[in-house]
């Protein structure tokens, strides 16, 4: 079993959120799982520049660390995305990589995976940046087993505690996987994305024929 983290932190080490992605990848490691975790900060990624290429050919213009990415989280059966609040969103580093990635959305590329999400705030919007993150992995088709977020105008303790909460949040990630463990209402969720996006891809063939193609290769019809 294989789980990757990304922290969206452009602070490295220093970064709050990147304990809490580390402490939820050594949970799922004590589960056996091996583990990577990926600074976003480390990598070479280009704005998407919107050509839409990659709907047509199944291929980005540009030839950088995204790529690289997107293949460990398709190896992966785990992923871990983790942001602090900037602005009252994600960072423009993780949103940057999310949206080189919007062919993945609409072929369902992550579908049976699951994952989790991150957060740390100075202070507030924890909430929705936490349920943003887990909303776009459900956009990816993966499914969510839960998440965790502090305020560090909490203090120390509410830190540290976080930290604890991450490695067991880490743990029944990796549980959920080793048991395919069910989400019904998840499923849902899931059932009408991948519905939306082949019946898009079918309205869509003539313009986009890679996403046409991809849903005809999966045998998923929907219509
Ligand atoms: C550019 C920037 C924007 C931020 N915006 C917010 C914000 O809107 N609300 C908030 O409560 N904290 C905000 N913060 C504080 C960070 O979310 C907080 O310090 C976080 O823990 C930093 O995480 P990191 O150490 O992983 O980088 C902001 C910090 C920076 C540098």
């Amino acid at each position: 079993m294989k789980i990757i983290g990304i922290n969206g932190s452009p602070r490295k080490e220093a970064s709050n959120t990147r304990k809490l992605v580390r402490s939820v990848l050594d949970g799922a490691a004590e589960q056996g799982a091996e583990t990577e975790l990926i600074d976003i900060a480390d990598q070479m990624i280009t704005f998407c520049s919107g050509c839409l290429t990659c709907y047509t050919t199944g291929s980005c213009i540009f030839d950088d660390d995204a790529q690289e990415i997107f293949a460990l989280m398709q190896e992966a059966d785990g992923i871990v995305l983790g942001s602090p609040v900037y602005i009252l969103s994600i960072t423009g580093q993780l949103k940057q990589l999310l949206d080189r990635l919007t062919d993945a959305i609409h072929c369902q590329m992550l579908s049976g995976k699951y994952g989790c999400s991150v957060v740390t705030t100075g202070g507030s919007s924890d909430q929705e940046v936490l349920v943003y993150l887990n909303r776009t992995l459900n956009l990816f088709g993966v499914t969510v087993v839960g998440g965790e977020r502090v305020a560090m105008a909490s203090g120390p303790e509410a830190f540290h505690e976080a930290i604890t909460d991450s490695r067991i949040l880490g743990r029944n990630l990796a549980e959920a996987i080793a048991t395919k463990r069910r989400y019904p209402e998840q499923e849902a969720v899931l059932t009408s994305l991948q519905k939306l996006f082949s019946q898009y891809a079918e309205v869509a063939k003539e313009i986009y024929p890679h996403q046409y193609d991809f849903w005809q290769a999966k045998g998923e019809t929907h219509r």
